[in-house]
């Protein structure tokens, strides 16, 4: 599987030719790994993209050739068509959205690359497109946050109403999380979803949407919930919520986030986000088993979860925090 990467000996004209410095011992069989990182929109991806740089180094015998697509699809199908032109070993994809990988997921396949899911799931056809899947069960995380919802709010049976700030339409993490919220709005006949906002799990935009909705209102909204999808998302709508007057916590706005990035739990801490449920973006290393077991002709599961907890304020300690790894 390996391929020998010719190390290139630069030569040395007579004239130009100072005593060389020792020669470090580098390894010279790499295993090669294409990655097609969606983008660095949240805390989230940037803390994964550290996880998978740490995880696949020239010392532990990779080689990584790393994309940045800027949440584009069209930049990771070519960076993956790039990859299979480069002849990797693996192909690491966490894909920006579910659909549209089929044809150059094929490719790969034609090439006889394995593909990781990392992170996010597709929607294709066929399943042996991809190798594995190492990541998070988003659905499974949107019902914890709803169950929490419903626990908090069982009592009240006059309306509740719920702002909704999703993360990246299409992707399977805001699937996964808006199905499960939606799906509880359902079964409860006084909770109403009073606006479904796109903030792309990004602060800034999300801090714009807000706003701008909060602003469009004949008159400032009751509102008993917000429903964020990621950590950003969440700071950038408590912003644009307490600028209006809102206080956020437990007497206020109930505020639900994902992911338990350090600074979300910060937040938690004080109060101002009542649930943080846990998405942990640190997958290097169960990826690195995936391949391992590959190398050695295993055949590795179809999925590989992350461990996912939930935290409110009374589980959290500033000890607990500074631990953190992202
Ligand atoms: O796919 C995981 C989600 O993507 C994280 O919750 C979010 O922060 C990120 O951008």
């Amino acid at each position: 599987m390996k391929k020998l990467i010719a190390l290139s000996l630069s030569l040395c004209l007579l004239t130009a030719c100072a005593p060389r410095p020792p020669q470090q011992e580098q390894p010279t069989d790499f295993t090669v790994i294409g990655v097609s990182q969606l983008g660095s929109e949240s805390g989230f991806r940037v803390a994964n993209t550290e996880s998978i740089r740490l995880t696949f180094t020239e010392e532990t015998g990779y080689r990584l050739l790393f994309e940045d697509a800027q949440q584009k699809q069209e930049n990771q199908i070519a960076a993956i068509r790039k990859f299979i032109q480069q002849q990797a070993d693996y192909i690491l994809l966490m894909p920006l959205c579910v659909s549209g990988w089929d044809s150059v997921l094929q490719e790969a396949k034609a090439a006889g690359i394995p593909v990781i899911l990392v992170d996010r799931m597709v929607q294709v056809e066929d399943d042996t497109l991809y190798a594995a899947h190492v990541g998070s069960n988003f659905q499974w995380e949107g019902e914890r946050a709803a169950a929490w919802l419903e626990e908090t709010f069982q009592d009240v049976h006059g309306p509740v109403n719920i702002l909704h700030i999703q993360g990246t339409l299409g992707s399977s993490a805001q699937l996964g999380r808006s199905a499960a919220l939606e799906e509880a709005v359902d079964r409860h006949e006084n909770w109403s979803l009073l606006a479904q906002l796109d903030g792309d799990f990004i602060q800034a935009k999300t801090y714009e949407v807000t706003a701008q909705w909060l602003d469009s209102q004949p008159e400032p909204p009751l509102l008993h919930a917000v429903y964020c999808e990621n950590d950003n998302t969440a700071f950038g709508a408590i912003q644009a919520l307490e600028e209006r007057g809102y206080t956020c916590g437990q007497d206020g706005v109930q505020v639900i986030s994902f992911d338990a990035t350090r600074q979300g739990l910060v937040y938690c801490m004080e109060g101002k986000i009542s649930l943080e449920v846990e998405c942990d973006p640190m997958m290097g290393p169960l990826v690195e088993d995936v391949i391992s077991l590959l190398e050695e002709g295993g055949v590795p599961d179809k999925h590989y979860y992350t461990r996912e907890r939930l935290f409110q304020r009374q589980d959290l300690s500033q000890d607990f925090i500074d631990q953190r790894t992202y």
